[in-house]
């Protein structure tokens, strides 16, 4: 009696041990996968994404986060970068590897808004859709290099940014990286501490390219660029892209679709990331 209640006892537990098993073992595929690629901001790397990736793989969807050149473990350093072509290389390598029937959902923060507008313009039929995240959006009204000049000018000679001229004082400064206590006030004031902390690990500086630079390299059309459904994400309490200047943007160069997330400092990644991951999921579904 006692052993065959033990016995039953034991089926049980294996049962549901199995059980445990199969849930652990990893999300089920979606009915149709889709393929998101993060693009991270200046000084930021693909580390930044930590928290959306881990949500779109639980999904079972597929996620790569790139980092641009000399960000994250990207093996350059600054001085090796002095043309955006440099810096956006990975993405556009990574672009052209696509299988020639996979459209991929491409998804840019802040600064990283400049690399997915060129992938777009080089790789229209390969993008599902392109989503700007707290972006600078370039358009045929407001131009990268007049964006990227409006957004830095009262940004870089705050607190602790550091600048290097290696060309001399009289001439633009050569490399950029924010301090710590800019990452504090500026981009993270609204985000764990934590958060805040591996920041300031892990920024490293970029080049500072020139708005000559940014106009030759940045150049778009209605032909590709146009033709690319785009979607735009407001981070509402930004420091950095005001909400008015977000606002500029999208009124200037109207997407197809427009989301917002109150609340929302300029690293929503970090301060709203579920917020975030919900919005990247129903811009992709629609
Ligand atoms: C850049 O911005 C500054 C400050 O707003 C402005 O005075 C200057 O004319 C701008 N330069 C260009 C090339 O747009």
């Amino acid at each position: 009696m006692e052993k065959s209640k033990f016995l039953t006892s034991l089926v049980v537990l294996i049962l549901l041990l199995s059980c445990v098993n199969a849930t652990m073992s990893g999300p089920k595929r979606p009915k149709t996968r889709k393929h998101f690629v993060l693009v991270h901001g200046a000084c930021h790397g693909a580390w930044s994404w930590y928290k959306t990736m881990a949500s779109i793989k639980t999904t079972g969807h597929k996620v790569t986060a790139l980092d641009l050149a000399g960000a994250g473990v990207n093996p350059r350093q600054v001085f090796q970068i002095p043309h955006l072509s440099d810096y956006f290389r990975p993405l556009m390598e990574f672009m052209a590897s696509l299988p020639a029937d996979e459209k991929v959902i491409l998804v840019g923060y802040s600064l990283g808004g400049f690399a997915i507008s060129k992938a777009m313009e080089s790789f229209p039929e390969k993008i599902l859709v392109a989503i700007f995240v707290t972006a600078l959006m370039p358009g045929p009204i407001l131009d990268a290099a007049t964006i990227f000049n409006e957004s830095s000018s009262g940004a870089i000679f705050k607190l602790d940014n550091r600048l290097t001229f290696d060309n001399g004082l009289a001439n633009p400064p050569t490399t950029f990286i924010f301090g710590p206590k800019y990452l504090a006030s500026y981009l993270y004031p609204l985000s764990p501490i934590q958060d805040w902390a591996l920041a300031t690990t892990l920024v490293r500086p970029i080049y500072f390219h020139s708005l000559d630079e940014i106009s030759k390299e940045i150049v778009l059309s209605n032909k590709n660029y146009g033709s690319v459904r785009r979607a735009y994400i407001v981070a509402a309490e930004d420091k950095i892209l005001k909400k008015e200047f977000q606002q500029l943007m999208i009124e200037k160069n109207p997407p197809d679709q427009v989301e917002k997330i109150l609340g929302s400092d300029h690293m929503p990644m970090m301060s709203k990331p579920r917020q975030l991951f919900t919005l990247l999921m129903r811009i992709a579904n629609k």
